[in-house]
């Protein structure tokens, strides 16, 4: 059983960019630069934005943080979107979700100028995606084929199983993973919480992606020996034995699963950390204009 190392590997991707971001500007290219809009104070929002940022730094990108109160108007927000559309200096930005309750996402997700939307949320990128053209691919899935493909795990011909069919990773692994591509060309089944045998199902995967939500929801039983699994739950459960009070929990019972596994991702520091990674390859490409004129 070999540990995915997600860590290690966001490090070395991170050190690549950073790499490369020094020969552009070097040759006086342009400095890709990041913006990120935070609405309101929600603590996992914050955390996550300030590790965008902080990640931009690193890599010798150019950041800027927008930041706007809860009750903010949804006009107000649109506005800030179509100037950050039109600001040449600016090559790609995120608005972070969720938005209050008052303000649409699907309205403001489609308001970003695809070719600066390095979130890859755009229908457009999402339809590109679909169709297996160049396109900004999404975080999390985006780290998964990252991790199945440095790690070299065989995915042609194999039964991958995705528990979960969420917009930002059930939907975008089952079309990855089905593409006439590697990662990729796998046989695949998407199951979801009105799926009444999934541990039927489960049991005859190669590969399993699962992103359901429910803590520790894959359990020993459920899978056969020398599975692929990657876990992308990340759900904050209680704990008393953690200084911040939880403990960051994934989709499968670790110690269960693991001895079976050929390969495993841990949470935390399996695809956590690789979702940065992808945000800061999106600006790089949108810096370098790579993907969209
Ligand atoms: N909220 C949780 N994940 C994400 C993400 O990848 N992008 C944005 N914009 N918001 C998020």
């Amino acid at each position: 059983m070999k540990i995915i190392d997600g860590r290690a590997i966001s490090a070395q991707i991170k050190k690549e960019i950073a790499e490369e971001v020094a020969r552009i500007k070097e040759a006086g290219g342009k400095t890709p630069h990041l913006a990120a809009i935070l609405v309101g104070h929600d603590g996992g929002s914050e955390t996550y934005v300030a590790n965008k940022v902080k990640s931009c730094e690193e890599v010798g990108f150019n950041s800027t943080l927008i930041r706007y109160e809860d009750d903010v108007a949804e006009e107000e927000l649109l506005d800030r979107v179509n100037q950050l559309n039109h600001d040449p200096d600016i090559d790609g930005f995120i608005v972070q979700l969720p938005l209050p309750k008052h303000i649409s996402e699907t309205k403001i997700t489609e308001a970003i100028d695809y070719r600066k939307d390095v979130d890859g949320f755009h229908p457009v990128n999402v339809g590109r995606m679909s169709l297996g053209m160049p396109c900004f691919l999404s975080a999390t899935p985006s780290g998964i084929m990252e991790l199945l493909k440095r790690y070299e795990i065989e995915t042609r011909g194999k039964h991958c199983v995705i528990l979960g069919r969420s917009n930002i990773v059930g939907k975008p692994a089952a079309m990855l993973m089905m593409q006439k591509a590697y990662p990729g060309d796998c046989t695949v089944t998407v199951c979801h919480s009105r799926t009444p045998n999934i541990k039927e199902i489960t049991l005859q995967a190669d590969i399993i992606i699962a992103a359901l939500g429910v803590p520790e929801f894959l359990t020993g039983d459920m899978v056969k020996e020398g599975v692929v699994v990657i876990d992308v739950g990340t759900t904050r459960v209680p704990s008393d034995k953690t200084k911040s009070g939880f403990k960051l929990t994934g989709d499968v019972k670790f110690d269960e699963v693991a001895p079976k596994c050929s390969y495993i991702t841990p949470v935390p520091g399996g695809i956590g950390p690789m979702t940065i990674v992808s945000l800061l390859k999106n600006t790089l490409l949108a810096g370098k204009k790579e993907i969209y004129q």
